[in-house]
């Protein structure tokens, strides 16, 4: 039997994903920052190739570059060489509305503390997500069912607020995934979380990375949630390295 229940795992399954997908391939990124004699090379000829379906950890110092490369990832700032391609689209090249409806569609941004809208009850964050992208119901997933999923059903009427650090969280992470889309991108998910909450969380993100077939990128610096990620990268002075 079929259940929803968010503890059994399904490596890699594609269940109810009838579009064939690509992840997210970074090529030769570099990215300057600032102006006169205060530039910095953020990113430096950065690789990176993500599966749908693979959760890659990206680890390094402050100021290595690892949220720059998620910016660069999400469509948020345009490298000053290299390409980005988001599921088979180069969205380094496109224009800033073109760019946001690639971010709309295909990239889900989850963030250090949830960043939801304090008005909104939970399921009421998932609805106006799939508003904003354009989509229903039946081209993401069913709020009311990944809400199931993240073990968050329960909490649909309740406005953040009235929720904890934990369950904030978990409902962030239904919202970006609520689109269906091809690439999640994960800023420091744990840092305001005790280390039970923080395991939970990351391995949740796992989980869905898995169900959703979604190419997964989490910066962190928590090294102990790491064992559930299936790669582990460095950035040190803009320089991502195995
Ligand atoms: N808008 C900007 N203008 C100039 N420099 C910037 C800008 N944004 C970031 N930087 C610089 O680029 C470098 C990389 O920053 P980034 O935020 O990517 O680091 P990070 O690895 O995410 O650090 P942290 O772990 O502290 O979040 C830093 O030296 C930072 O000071
Ligand atoms: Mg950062």
């Amino acid at each position: 039997m079929t259940t929803t229940n968010s503890t059994s795992p399904r490596p890699n399954s594609r269940r109810g994903d009838a579009q064939e997908r690509g992840g997210l391939l970074v090529e030769g990124v570099t990215l300057t920052l600032g102006d006169g004699d205060a530039t910095i090379t953020a990113l430096d000829d950065v690789h990176l190739n993500v599966a749908p379906g693979e959760f890659v950890a990206i680890v390094g110092p402050s100021g290595s570059g690892k949220s720059s490369l998620l910016a660069v990832a999400g469509a948020l700032t345009t490298p000053d060489a290299g390409r980005v391609l988001l599921d088979g689209v180069d969205i380094s090249r496109a224009n800033g509305r073109e760019k946001a409806r690639h971010r709309r569609e295909k990239i889900g941004f989850v963030f250090q503390s949830g960043n939801l809208i304090p008005a909104l009850t939970t399921l009421d964050q998932l609805r106006f997500a799939l508003d904003v992208a354009g989509k229903r119901a039946d081209d993401g997933y069913d709020p009311r069912e990944l809400l199931d999923r993240v073990g968050m059903g329960h909490r649909a009427g309740h406005r953040p607020h009235q929720l904890s650090g934990g369950e904030r969280q978990r409902v962030g992470i239904a919202r970006a995934l609520v689109t269906r889309p091809a690439v999640l991108l994960v800023d420091e998910p744990t840092a305001a979380l005790d280390r039970a909450r923080s395991d939970d969380i990351v391995t949740l993100l796992a989980h869905e990375t898995h169900e959703a077939n979604v190419a997964t990128i989490m910066v962190t610096h928590d090294h102990d949630v790491l064992h559930h990620c299936d790669r582990i990268l460095s950035m040190v002075d803009g320089r991502l390295s195995e």
